[in-house]
């Protein structure tokens, strides 16, 4: 049984992903809307709290953990080694598949304000390729709205303009690749995509499954997706 958690939609949206993938799967989904959300709170909080939460799963019967937010994968590394060993986080597989497909080398991140704080995504970009240019946008904004859009509500005018900024600006700053670094914004890909103007979208909450999928955090091996 795989576990998975986010602190609410952003896991939904790799649940429904890992659905697709493996539909004979059993998933033990946690959304930790009480503590939500993430992506204000300071490190040591979101260790605190990841660590909570893939105890859990793993005492409920859970094999290994995806975790479904790009916010707690930055304290992956942090984690006490037997909550390490079986979680699985999704910064590397989305920065590589960036890193594979930017053709220029230049790739945009929109994420969490904590996620943006760490850096997480830059450094794993870089080990790609150290010559690479990473510009991480924060747009916790989005957070919230991504809740209400994954709960059946349109997105208003404030999100549209929020994610026609960011994109602007990477679209200026020479972005050709822009990494949804935050899996809540994965309720909102559609719109982002409708502004992209040709921009490669690489969403994390669907690659965290693929990557889950395949075996990584299963006992048989972490998939390259290069
Ligand atoms: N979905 C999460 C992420 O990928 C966290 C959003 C939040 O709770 O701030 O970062």
């Amino acid at each position: 049984m795989i576990g998975i958690f986010d602190s609410g939609a952003g896991g939904l949206a790799a649940l429904s992903e890992l659905r697709k993938l493996s539909p004979n799967e059993d998933i033990l989904f946690l959304a930790d809307r009480k503590n939500a959300p993430y992506g204000t709170k300071s490190e040591k909080e979101v260790l605190r709290l990841a660590e909570n939460n893939i105890s859990r799963l793993l005492f409920s019967g859970a094999s290994s953990v995806l975790i479904a937010c790009c916010t707690a994968s930055t304290v992956h590394e942090k984690l006490p080694p037997p909550l390490k060993e079986r979680s699985v986080p999704i910064i590397e597989p989305a920065a590589k598949l960036a890193a594979a497909s930017t053709k220029n080398g230049n790739i945009a991140v929109i994420a969490t304000e904590r996620t943006v704080k760490s850096g997480a995504f830059g450094r794993a970009i870089r080990r790609v390729d150290p010559t690479f240019r990473v510009k991480e946008y924060p747009a916790q904004e989005l957070v919230e709205i991504a809740e209400r859009v994954a709960a059946g509500e349109s997105a208003d005018r404030f999100a549209r303009e929020k994610i026609k900024e960011i994109l602007d600006a990477s679209l200026s700053d020479g972005a050709d690749t822009l990494v949804l670094g935050c899996t809540h914004f994965s309720h909102l890909k559609e719109i982002i995509k409708s502004q992209a103007k040709g921009i490669k979208i690489i969403d994390s909450a669907k690659i965290g499954a693929e990557h889950i999928a395949n075996g990584a955090g299963c006992g048989f091996g972490a998939t390259v997706f290069l």
